[in-house]
Formats: structure tokens, sequence, C-alpha cells
């Protein structure tokens, strides 16, 4: 894993996960053999396209920010699943969900994203005995009802944020990391495998990428400048 860097900072990129067939073939061409045979694998087409677009865009983001072209970054997956880019001074953690991707790249340890559309906030009522500890469910039950449904999905995103900079992914109970739930106030990490002090060495932040979708960005380390940009194909480096 790289430490953090002299230029500490965050970059967010929202890209769209829709394609048009030219665009879809180039995205296709940078993946290496290993990644289409991880394409090809997908039972559902439409995780099969969502994968190769977003793999692809990855590629492309990262490939301007080494100078190189897409198809010859050298990305590598940790045993859980976390993607790495061999030998570079960065991190990078990769989101999508409905039609939306981002990609967080900095020079952070243990850098994580997630991202949700706010629609989802109405399975959270059924998912919040295993998704929340029970001091999240406490921190729930004394909002005001109307704000309960959003605050549990913005503790979710938060959650995950965390757990995928950890590399963990929810390969680990995902009751072992606590939030602030309250959107009226900053995100923040209270408790890591029941340590505040681990969390309290953590930086967590909501995102709002798009109308419609919440996000989290979380790394293990203090505040740095986050830069937040929409991604264009035929845009030119930052
Ligand atoms: C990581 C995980 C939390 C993502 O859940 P999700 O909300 O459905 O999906 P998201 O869109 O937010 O994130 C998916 C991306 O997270 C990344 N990811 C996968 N596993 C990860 C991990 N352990 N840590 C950090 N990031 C991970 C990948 O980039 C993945 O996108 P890709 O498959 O297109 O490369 C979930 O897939 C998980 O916990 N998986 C457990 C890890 C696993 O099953 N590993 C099997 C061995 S490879």
């Amino acid at each position: 894993m790289s430490g953090p860097g002299r230029d500490p900072r965050v970059d967010l990129w929202t890209f769209s996960l829709t394609a048009g067939s030219a665009r879809l073939q180039e995205l296709e061409s940078w993946l290496t053999p290993a990644e289409r045979q991880r394409a090809d694998r997908y039972h559902f087409d439409s995780d099969r396209y969502r994968f190769v677009v977003s793999r692809g865009t990855l590629r492309q983001i990262v490939g301007r920010r080494l100078e190189t072209q897409p198809g010859r970054v050298p990305i590598a997956t940790t045993p859980q699943g976390k993607p790495v880019v061999v030998d570079a001074p960065f991190e990078l953690s990769l989101s999508h969900s409905a039609g939306l991707g981002l990609l967080a790249v900095g020079k952070v340890e243990h850098l994580g994203v997630d991202l949700e559309p706010w629609t989802r906030a109405q399975d959270m009522a059924a998912l919040e005995a295993i998704a929340l500890s029970p001091g999240e469910r406490h921190q729930l039950s004394e909002l005001p009802d109307a704000l309960r449904p959003a605050a549990a999905l913005s503790a979710w995103v938060q959650k995950e944020a965390c757990l995928k900079g950890r590399g963990t992914g929810l390969l680990v109970d995902p009751r072992t990391v606590e939030v602030r739930v309250d959107l009226r106030q900053p995100g923040r990490l209270i408790r890591i495998d029941g340590c505040g002090r681990e969390a309290d060495r953590w930086t967590v932040q909501r995102l709002a990428p798009r109308p419609g979708y919440t996000a989290a960005v979380a790394w293990r380390g203090p505040t740095v400048p986050i830069l937040a940009r929409t991604f264009q194909p035929g845009g030119c480096s930052p």
C-alpha cells in the first residue's frame, strides 16, 4: 500500500456508466485478458457492461494521471478484491450504482469510497439490524421519523467507504464500524472494532456527487483537500 505523499489530495471523479457502442468497444480494448475473462463470467449482460465501462474508465483516468495508455495501467487486485495500481504513489477506490460511477484517487492511506442512490433509503429499515451497530441504531432512534431513512443510508455509505478503505469490504461485519448518523452534522467515524482512538485517526466526508445520489469517501489520516470533478472521456488531462 502507498503511504501519504508530499502532495496529499483526493481526486473524486464521477462518470456515467452509459456508453455508446463505439465507446464501449474502446473501453473494452483497454482491458487485459484477465479482465475480459472476468467480464465474460458475469451472468447478466448488465453486469458485464457495467464492469467494462467502469474498469475501462478507471484505466483512462489513471492512465492520464500516469501519462500512459489506459491499457498499460498495471492494475492488481488484493485477495479481498480491492483494486490497486502496482507501484503507484497513490491509492484508489471505486463504487458504481444506478448508472453512475465514482472513483477516488489520492495520496492517502486506506482510501475508500461508496455511492448509493437516495432511493435505497427506503430499504434501510429492513437492513438496520444487520447493517447498523447498536450505537448507530440508538442514534437513529433519537432522530425525528422523517430524517431516519436518509440518515441510515448516509451512515451506510460512510461505513462502507471505511470498510473499502480498509480493504475488507463486507467480508467483515459492517457493525464493527460505527459512524455519526445525524445528517445535520458532519460525517464522522466514532469507533472501528470498538476503538474510538483508531476511528479518530480517520477522515470521512459525506458527498453529493449528483442529484439523487449520496456518497462518502474515507481514508486513514488527517483531512486533505478533495477535488470533485466529472470525467469527460474526450477531455484533457487535469
Ligand atoms: C466491496 C463491496 C463492499 C462492494 O459492494 P457494492 O456496494 O455492491 O459495490 P460498489 O460499487 O460500491 O463497489 C464495487 C467495487 O469495490 C471494489 N472492491 C471490491 N472488493 C473490495 C474490497 N475488499 N475492498 C475495497 N474495494 C473493493 C471493486 O473496485 C469493485 O468494483 P469492480 O468489481 O467493478 O472492480 C462488496 O463487493 C464486498 O464486500 N465484497 C467482499 C469482497 C469479496 O467478495 N471478495 C471476494 C474475493 S475477490
